[in-house]
C-alpha cells in the first residue's frame, strides 16, 4: 500500500488572524523565516508523499506560488551572488508536485475534501490540515500510514490526549483499543466539537488522517452537520459503519498556530529547537525576564 497524495485544505479566511490574513493568507504566515504551510508540507514530504492537493480559495494563490519555480528571484539572487539564499528558494520550488481545486464556497471541511475526489482517484490518501503543525520523533502522517498497512489499509486517524474541557473545538473519538496495544483503537463513533459533558472522551483529532477512498461515497451523501457546514466527521462516522477506521495516538507535540497564543507558542519552541536560532532565543527570553521581572 503505497500513499502518494496528501489533501491539504487551506481555504479559510483565517479570521482568527486579522487583519494579517486580509491580504496574506493565514498559512504564509512565517514561524521564525518558514510560512506555517511549509511545516506542514515538509511532514507531508517526509511521511513520502508524492504530490500535495491544496483545496484553495480566492486570495490564497501566494500558497501556490511559495512552492512554485521563481525565476526572477533566482536570477536576481545569480547575479548579486546570493548562493546560499538561491539554493534555498531552488530548493523549495522543487520539494514536491504541487496541485490546487478552489472550493468556490467554504461548505464545511467534509465539502472540502471531497472537492479533491477526481485528483485522488481509486487511491488511499492523507488529508493534513494546513493550520496545525505537529512535531516529533517521526513525522506524524508516517505513522498514520504505518498503522494503516499494519491493519490491512484501514482508514487512520491521528489523535492526541486534550484537556477535557475543550472537547469542544474537536472531533473527539470513540473506541476500544486493540488487544495489546495502548496507542491504536477501533473507532466506533466520532463526536464534532461535543461539549465536555457529550464528549465520548479525551482523544481529539489536530487534523491528521488517512483514508482509503471510500470516504468520498460518505462525502458525497452526509447532510450539513455541526455549524450548518458539512463536516468530515460525519462522512467517518458513515465510514466506521462500513469499514474499519483506527485511530492511533501519535507520537508528537501539536502546535495550533491558527491562534495567536498558539502562533506564539510555536514561535518560542521552534526558535529554542533549532540550532541556528536557539542560542539567540534563550538570551531574548532571559532579557525580557529580567526587564519585566517575570516570575
Ligand atoms: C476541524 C475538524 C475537527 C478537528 C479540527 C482540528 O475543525 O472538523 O474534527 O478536530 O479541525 O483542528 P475546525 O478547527 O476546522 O473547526
Amino acid at each position: 500500500m503505497k500513499i502518494r497524495r496528501a489533501v491539504i485544505p487551506v481555504a479559510g479566511k483565517g479570521t482568527r488572524f486579522l487583519p494579517a490574513t486580509k491580504q496574506t493568507p493565514k498559512e504564509m504566515i512565517p514561524i521564525i523565516n518558514l510560512p506555517m504551510i511549509h511545516y506542514v508540507v515538509e511532514e507531508a514530504i517526509l511521511s513520502g508523499i508524492e504530490q500535495v492537493i491544496f483545496i484553495t480559495s480566492s486570495g490564497k494563490h501566494a500558497i501556490e506560488d511559495y512552492f512554485d519555480r521563481n525565476f526572477e528571484l533566482e536570477d536576481f539572487l545569480i547575479k548579486n551572488g546570493k548562493i546560499k539564499e538561491l539554493e534555498l528558494i531552488q530548493k523549495i520550488g522543487k520539494m514536491v508536485e504541487v496541485t490546487s481545486i478552489r472550493q468556490k464556497e467554504q461548505l464545511g471541511l467534509g465539502h472540502a475534501v471531497l472537492m479533491a475526489k477526481d485528483l485522488v482517484g481509486n487511491e488511499p490518501f492523507a488529508v493534513i490540515l494546513g493550520d496545525e503543525i505537529v512535531r516529533g520523533p517521526h513525522p506524524v502522517t508516517k505513522q498514520l500510514i504505518e498503522v494503516a498497512k499494519k491493519n490491512n489499509g484501514a482508514n487512520v486517524i491521528g489523535v492526541m490526549e486534550i484537556d477535557p474541557m475543550e472537547t469542544y473545538k474537536y472531533g473527539v473519538v470513540k473506541g476500544e483499543f486493540n488487544p495489546g496495544s495502548k496507542k491504536t483503537m477501533r473507532m466506533s463513533t466520532m463526536v464534532e466539537k461535543p461539549k465536555p459533558a457529550d464528549a465520548p472522551s479525551n482523544l481529539a483529532t489536530p487534523g491528521r488522517y488517512v483514508f482509503r477512498p471510500e470516504i468520498f461515497d460518505a462525502l458525497k451523501v452526509i447532510p450539513k452537520g455541526v455549524g450548518g457546514e458539512y463536516q468530515l466527521t460525519d462522512a467517518i462516522n458513515l465510514l466506521a459503519r462500513e469499514s474499519e477506521v483506527y485511530a492511533h495516538i501519535f507520537d508528537g507535540e501539536r502546535f495550533d498556530t491558527g491562534n495567536i497564543e498558539g502562533y506564539l507558542n510555536a514561535t518560542i519552541e521552534f526558535a529554542l529547537m533549532d540550532k541556528d536560532s536557539e542560542a539567540m532565543m534563550r538570551r531574548l527570553i532571559k532579557e525580557k525576564v529580567e526587564k519585566y521581572k517575570i516570575k
